[in-house]
């Protein structure tokens, strides 16, 4: 499978002209899929690479003041959507519950749910528990196209990577709570890291722990770099 490289922008940057700018920069590539998450509101600027959404609603469409719902994304050319990213967990009240109902209505919409699971820094020691709960409850009910992202929250933003041992055991960690969970259905899934990716250690968790693809935050904001990540994820 190609490696999956998601540049996630957050909520960057400040107006269309510099999202414009972003779009220009970013190289698609025929031995990668490359993904562009910008905010909703300069999806449309996106146009030379495949695009996904940073979150959605469950609901098709009605009152629900400030939603973006799974409708509306397929019809602006969206293909991928990240939910439970853990910055919604953290300041939206995501619930694994609530990003269950996302994943599941971005597949009833044809769309495929970058499914965000990771543990905070208080977390480390029981880390296994958190990623079993949120993978089992995550994936309930869904079928196999989806993505799953392992993003250790104290990674996030911070500059402090995971390290590649690190990150192959977490990895391998996944794979058997899917195994555990839901027997070989999802077992060709894409698995993708993120948390501080950078062009120095990109290449480490495709080659050396295994991973599917990348989920960059922080450096997607940087094209050149980001054009560098998906080449050392090739
Ligand atoms: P980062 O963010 O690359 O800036 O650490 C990753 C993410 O939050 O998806």
């Amino acid at each position: 499978m190609k490696p999956l490289v998601v540049a996630n922008w957050k909520m960057n940057p400040a107006g269309s002209k510099e999202a414009s700018d972003l779009v220009r920069g970013t190289r698609d590539s025929e031995k990668a899929e490359v993904v562009i998450c910008p905010p909703s509101c300069f999806l449309s600027l996106v146009g030379n690479i495949k695009k996904g959404a940073q979150d959605l609603f469950w609901e098709k469409e009605g009152a629900f003041t400030g939603e973006v719902s799974p409708l509306m994304l397929k019809d602006l050319g969206c293909e991928y959507v990240i939910v439970g990213h853990s910055e919604r967990r953290k300041h939206f009240s995501e619930t694994d519950e609530t990003v269950n109902k996302k994943a599941r209505a971005a597949q009833e919409n044809g769309l495929t749910p970058i499914v965000c699971i990771g543990e905070t820094e208080e977390e480390k020691g029981k880390a296994k528990e958190v990623l079993e709960r949120e993978v089992a409850e995550g994936l309930k009910g869904l079928n196999s196209n989806v993505v799953l992202a392992y993003e250790p929250i104290w990674a996030i933003g911070t500059g402090n990577a995971c390290g590649k041992e690190d990150a192959l055991e977490m990895r391998n960690i996944i794979v058997s709570v899917l195994k555990d969970n839901f027997g070989d259905k999802f077992s060709e899934i894409p698995i993708l890291y993120g948390g501080s990716v950078k062009s120095h250690n990109a290449g480490e968790y495709i080659k050396e722990a295994g991973f599917n693809g990348l989920l960059v935050g922080g450096a997607s904001l940087r094209p050149e770099e980001f054009n560098k990540i998906v080449e050392e994820a090739i």
